[in-house]
């Protein structure tokens, strides 16, 4: 009997790195075998700025994942990629021309996301910036275009419009170099906020178009979806962490135990809180144990949420989404817990919200049934639609020397479509 393929995360987030090892079953389910969590130290606002704290951090959670597993360690990992040097574009590629007609295969399309990447890694200053992803949106054959799936069909002329992600190829480079000096090899590199909307969204969400919102420590990722597929993807660096820092100030206490008070009682809207209610903060190195108001000392995350919203709208606005969605807004991440800020979210956004948590597959624990572990579960569901495909995010660097996108440009029109297509 075949052996089941095994898939491996690992998210190198602001508070955690969080890995995940999975077995995917016969029915296209994952089991989970491993997974490991350790406090993230060394990323600031979702990019690497301390290799060597990164690394241990890295070696916790695997450790971790591993003593779970007790087995052999699996080395081959997709990993999620997050900071707002990421930029997402749509760029409409017209790949080829041919006066014979050309019968549209799966290759054809495979080639032509790998070849439309050379054209756009081309386009950019290769030593500063790095094309990401190439996610497909619709096609056009000749004068027909919205085509979702060409395939099979007969064209002269195939125009992509594709999604595309780029990112800054040092923040890039320094991921890689994380997880190979931690003798992971990188089979793919996801954009957090495209792992978010793989790991929390229905298909019919995504058909009727929705906006998910993954709010984690330091970072804010939204993705935009119509008609199946991501149209906009952005990071704003501003989270949860922020919201522990004014905590912090209100409470005049240290970041740990302001953190602690923000998920015991942090709120989003006082308005919320009977006015009666008071805390009782235990001493610290310079104040005796106080009590203070519970209302009081939310009003600084009131504002700071605020603000956050304001950030999303424009962004949405970016985006040119000026009315509510079919699907609404999902919310992830987890800074998307706090009380009130889904509210919030639904009355400055005006549509309705939901807070997701990972979708997928019956087996998943309890506790990995929660919004902060989106991505990583987002970015496993994610390789097992994209391993080996050229669209599974690599980046210069990352081992792979056999993957060239610009060796791939014009193959499936240098000769005829239909009899490469017959032929492979
Ligand atoms: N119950 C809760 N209420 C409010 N905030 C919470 C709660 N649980 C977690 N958080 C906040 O969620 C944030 C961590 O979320 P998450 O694990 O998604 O971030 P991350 O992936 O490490 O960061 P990033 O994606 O920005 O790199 C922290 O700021 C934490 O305080
Ligand atoms: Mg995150």
């Amino acid at each position: 009997m075949a052996r089941e393929p095994i898939y491996a995360a690992i998210d190198i987030g602001t508070s955690k790195v969080f890995s995940i090892v999975a077995r995917l079953g016969p029915e296209g389910e994952l089991k989970p075998l491993g997974t490991g969590t350790a406090p993230a130290v060394g990323v600031r606002q979702g990019t690497i700025d301390d290799l060597g704290d990164v690394k241990e951090s890295v070696r916790d959670s695997l450790n971790e994942c591993l003593r779970y597993m007790g087995r052999n360690p699996v080395s081959d990992f997709f990993a999620v990629v997050n900071g707002d040097h990421l930029i997402s574009e749509n760029s409409c590629e017209l790949l080829g021309q041919e006066n014979e007609q050309l019968t549209v295969t799966e290759q054809h399309l495979r080639s032509l996301i790998g070849g439309s990447s050379g054209i756009l890694q081309q386009q950019v200053d290769s030593r500063s910036e790095q094309v990401l992803h190439i996610i497909p949106m619709r096609y056009r054959l000749d004068d027909m275009s919205g085509v979702r799936n060409p395939t099979g069909l007969h064209t002269n002329e195939l125009q992509l419009e594709a999604h595309v992600v780029r990112g800054k190829s040092v923040p890039l480079g320094n991921m890689v170099r994380a997880l190979q000096t931690s003798k992971l090899r990188v089979e793919g590199l996801v954009s957090h906020a495209l792992a978010s909307g793989e790991g929390v969204l229905t298909a019919d969400e995504r058909e009727m178009g929705v906006i998910v919102i993954d709010i984690g420590a330091g970072t804010i990722n939204i993705a935009c979806y119509r008609d199946g597929t991501p149209f906009f993807s952005s990071v704003v660096p501003m989270g949860g962490n922020q919201l522990t820092r004014d905590m912090a100030i209100a409470l005049r206490a240290p970041f740990q135990m302001a953190e602690e008070m923000k998920i015991e009682y942090g709120h989003v809207l006082p308005e919320d809180i009977p006015a009666t209610d008071e805390i009782i903060l235990p001493a610290t190195q310079v104040h005796p144990k106080r009590v203070v108001s519970r209302r009081e000392i939310c009003e600084p995350l009131y504002l700071r949420s605020l603000q956050m919203l304001k950030l999303i709208q424009e962004e949405l606005l970016r985006a040119e989404i000026t009315s509510p969605m079919g699907g609404g807004v999902v919310l992830t991440g987890g800074a998307s817990r706090m009380p009130g800020f889904a509210e919030m979210t639904a009355r400055g956004l005006r549509t309705q919200v939901r807070i997701g948590a990972p979708l997928w597959y019956a087996g998943l624990p309890e506790s990995l049934r929660q919004p902060e572990y989106a991505a990583a579960l987002g970015v496993l569901q994610w390789a097992v639609k994209h391993r080996n495909q050229p669209d599974r995010g690599r980046v210069r660097g990352d081992g792979d020397r056999n993957w060239s996108p610009g060796s791939l440009l014009r193959r499936p029109f240098a000769r005829s479509g239909a009899r490469q297509g017959a032929g492979e």
